[in-house]
């Protein structure tokens, strides 16, 4: 079949701007994360959203285009500032499940997050795509098996 792949992935990180009051905060996070996934599930883009010490870093995949329109929402988004992209390239399939999935030190990924430091990695300069791959797809395993779900690539 001369079908080409549209396939695309962005990984970014960016510093976020929500309100210092925890409660505010909450809200915030779960408005944040109830539209986006709403609008992931109509455009089909899968993604993982990290926010840790201050920072959010994502990887969002999708077709060409959608994830193009999404990515442009996000940048303009208050919610955050200074985003910087690591990787926007085409890539042959996907390798996230989740619609969207925010990982926090509330859901049991301590272990993870202290291993990767983003923090450090952040304030010394930009890391390497690769890494910050590595670990979301460690970040997906173990939330998959908090579910129960195993994944065999
Ligand atoms: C850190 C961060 C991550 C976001 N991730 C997504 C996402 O994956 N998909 C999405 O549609 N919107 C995402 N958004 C929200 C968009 O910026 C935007 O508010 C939302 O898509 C609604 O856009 P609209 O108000 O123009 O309809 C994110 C925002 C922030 C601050």
């Amino acid at each position: 079949m001369l079908s080409r792949s549209s396939h695309s992935r962005i990984i970014y990180y960016s510093r976020s701007v929500l309100d210092s009051d925890i409660e505010q905060r909450k809200e915030q996070i779960a408005n944040l994360i109830r539209t986006s996934r709403r609008q992931n599930e109509f455009s089909l883009m899968t993604s993982i959203l990290v926010l840790d010490k201050g920072w959010f870093t994502q990887m969002l995949e999708g077709d060409r285009d959608a994830l193009n329109q999404t990515f442009n929402r996000i940048v303009q988004d208050s919610r955050h500032k200074e985003v910087r992209i690591v990787e926007w390239r085409e890539v042959p399939r996907r390798e996230l499940l989740p619609s969207l999935e925010l990982i926090d030190r509330e859901g049991g990924f301590n272990d993870i997050l202290d291993r990767y430091n983003l923090e450090e990695a952040y304030t010394r300069g930009t890391p390497k795509a690769g890494w910050l791959r590595e670990f979301i797809i460690e970040l997906q395993s173990s939330l998959l098996a908090q579910r129960g779900i195993e994944v065999l690539t």
